[in-house]
């Protein structure tokens, strides 16, 4: 029975891909070139990490995913962070259940990271308006949409106001916006990441140790 073992999240901030018959030590540089990889998703927009699909467990318990836009990593905290519109039924999903998975897939990089977490929803506290203050005029517009996302609609629409429809909002414009606006903060629990490669593809594991300090990390069969 193949051992876990304790690795750490370090200050490298550069992704090193492992070589074959890696060394405990290795799954410490793995961990670590991951988070980096994630925090590099958020912050470009043509990394494939970018979008993610983030899945919820529905309020009927039937799993439900979507694509967002990775909007923040925060590797020493462990979280992934993305944004959303406070009407929307992920939000609804999260308060029934908060346990989330996500699916990063980045073809450049031949590497997919899922990662199970635990979300919470932040709304009118300086979390949101951290991530309000972070948001783009063109990001803000979404949130200006009259009715909840999901509503019926009796044709296509655009769910913007007129006004706006072929345009940035001004920063006065984009107020009222504030209101349906929501930061979805997920904790990382666990973590699978699958290095896709020729010469054989490599897969490792790892576990929040309990005390939360830290993770554990073991090589599984890709
Ligand atoms: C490329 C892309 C990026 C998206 N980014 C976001 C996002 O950052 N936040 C968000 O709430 N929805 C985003 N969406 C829309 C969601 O996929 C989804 O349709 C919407 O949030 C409603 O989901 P829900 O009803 O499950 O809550 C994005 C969709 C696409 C295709």
């Amino acid at each position: 029975m193949p051992r876990s073992r304790r690795v750490g999240v370090g200050a490298e901030p550069r992704f090193r891909l492992p070589a074959r018959n890696m060394l405990d030590e290795q799954l410490g540089q793995v961990l670590q070139g991951l988070w980096a990889e994630l925090s590099r998703g958020a912050a470009d927009r043509h990394h494939g990490f970018h979008v993610p699909t983030l899945c919820t467990i529905g309020c009927d318990g039937a799993p439900v995913a979507r694509s967002v836009v990775l909007r923040r990593v925060i590797a020493e905290a462990c979280e992934i962070v993305c944004h959303t519109d406070v009407r929307s039924d992920k939000v609804a999903e999260i308060g029934h259940d908060p346990r989330v998975a996500w699916h990063f897939y980045a073809p450049e990089l031949k590497l997919q990271v899922r990662v199970s977490a635990v979300a919470a929803i932040h709304t009118f506290d300086a979390r949101a308006d951290e991530g309000w203050a972070r948001s783009p005029l063109s990001s803000r517009r979404c949130y200006l949409a009259p009715r909840a996302p999901g509503s019926a609609c009796d044709a296509p629409s655009p769910n913007l106001p007129a006004g706006i429809l072929d345009r940035r909002p001004t920063e006065d414009e984009s107020a009222p916006g504030r209101a349906n606006f929501a930061v979805v903060v997920t904790r990382a629990m666990a973590i699978d990441w699958l290095f896709l490669a020729s010469e054989g593809h490599q897969r490792a594991r790892f576990t929040r140790s309990a005390d939360g300090s830290g993770w554990d990390g073991s090589w599984i069969e890709p």
